[in-house]
């Protein structure tokens, strides 16, 4: 978000001193941050607050500084805009066009993306009036992100909770990011396998999936329909993609016979096990004090499969090499029906489970990108960069 201009609005409900937290995590990200208060939202949280987060004025009415224009000044700078939260008051008036104070204002004003996020108590969520009013804003393009079941102020549960932190962050990134991806299917394999010889012990490898979630969360915000067929791993996927778990070799292969076949790209991130058990156990295997050997028979290959039924998928692999990269990734590009294919040196482990690595892309004849050595999101961006561009090519 390094430099993205964000316009704030931050209405009078409990979860205001939520949108404080919010402006310290887009500020740490690098956002520029302009805030709008509603008189209601100022008895909740203070204009104070916003303005040391912000490093900059926080507006709260029309006439602070007239002579300026603040309404249309702030829409005009900003990329993006979220309403966090929006009370039923706000969502009504947003609806309605009322326009009877600054953030009302701008917002009429406002031609740029808009996200508004309502937080309230749930029997006024549920009522049809806000229910209306909040279709009304979805069909003229505003983004709904949708509250959540929960803690409510009231110390009842119920649907009206402030959407997470995360989701929040998710819209805004994909309101500041171009629709590049729009309209396009895109399928991603990423994770280890799991492969059981009984009921408590497998055989797995180091991959925690973290590249292959990085390209969906970039592809989802740049207007992709994501699936993500991804295998045991602890890291959340992104709220938005589409996610297919699975835990052994054949099972993925079966989900990205289902999801990834017809894609406009796909991209096979995952460490699949190249080997399974040849025996599987009922019982948990009992020690006996002497040595053991398991005995191994081949997995299909996901990828292969795939490139056997590329059709007009753009289909992008990974090496994971210890030597002699590009002659062996080469090979695999052709050997596996792939456009693309991109090399991380894995001696020594670097690139398993760490934030960062380094990625070469390979394609066609002889085409060579290096993608250089960064964090795991930004490497997918550059990896996406470089996918669009042979798309258009
Ligand atoms: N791959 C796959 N199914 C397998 C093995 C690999 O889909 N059973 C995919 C990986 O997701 C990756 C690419 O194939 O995109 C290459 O994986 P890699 O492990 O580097 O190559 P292998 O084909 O397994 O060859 P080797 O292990 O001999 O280097």
């Amino acid at each position: 978000m390094n430099g993205a201009r964000v316009l704030l609005g931050v209405s009078g409900g409990i979860a205001a001193y939520k949108a404080a937290a919010l402006t310290s995590t887009l500020v740490q990200r690098g956002a520029i941050v302009d805030v709008i208060m509603t008189a209601a939202a100022e008895r909740f949280v203070a204009p104070l607050t916003f303005a040391s987060l912000t490093a900059r004025p926080v507006y709260t009415a029309l006439w602070d500084a007239p002579e300026r224009i603040p309404h249309i000044r702030l829409v005009r700078e900003a990329q993006a805009a979220m309403v966090v939260p929006a009370t039923a008051h706000v969502v009504a008036k947003l609806a309605l066009g009322i326009a009877d104070d600054l953030l009302t204002t701008a917002l009429l004003a406002a031609r740029i993306p808009i996200a508004i996020a309502p937080a309230m108590n749930d029997a006024m969520f549920e009522h049809p009036a806000t229910q209306a009013h909040l279709a009304t804003l979805r069909e003229r393009g505003y983004e709904i992100i949708e509250p959540e079941e929960g803690y409510l102020a009231e110390g009842e549960r119920g649907v009206g909770r402030l959407a997470s932190e995360e989701r929040l962050i998710e819209s805004l990134a994909r309101m500041l990011s171009p629709q590049t991806l729009a309209g396009r299917r895109v399928a991603i394999t990423a994770g280890p396998t799991r492969e059981a010889f009984d009921p408590v012990r497998f055989v797995s490898n180091a991959s925690t999936g973290a590249t292959g979630i990085a390209l969906a969360r970039e592809a989802m915000r740049r207007g992709a329909d994501v699936t993500l067929i991804l295998g045991p791993t602890l890291l959340v996927p992104p709220p938005g993609v589409r996610t297919v778990r699975v835990n052994t070799a054949a099972e993925m292969l079966d989900a990205v016979l289902k999801h990834a076949v017809g894609a406009d790209i796909a991209i096979a991130s995952a460490a699949v096990a190249d080997w399974r058990p040849a025996q599987h156990s009922e019982e948990k295997m009992k020690k006996s004090g002497d040595a053991m050997s398991l005995s191994f028979e081949p997995n299909p290959d996901v990828l292969a499969a795939l490139g056997e039924r590329k059709g007009k998928t753009l289909l992008v692999g990974f090496a994971a090499e210890t030597g002699d990269h590009d002659r062996n990734a080469r090979e695999k590009l052709r050997r596996k029906h792939l456009d693309a294919i991109a090399v991380n040196d894995v001696r020594g482990g670097a690139g398993f489970g760490t934030g960062e690595n380094a990625l070469v892309l390979l394609w066609g004849e002889d085409g060579r990108t290096d993608l250089g050595r960064a964090d795991k999101e930004t490497l997918a961006a550059r990896l996406l960069d470089a996918i669009e561009g042979m798309k258009r090519a």
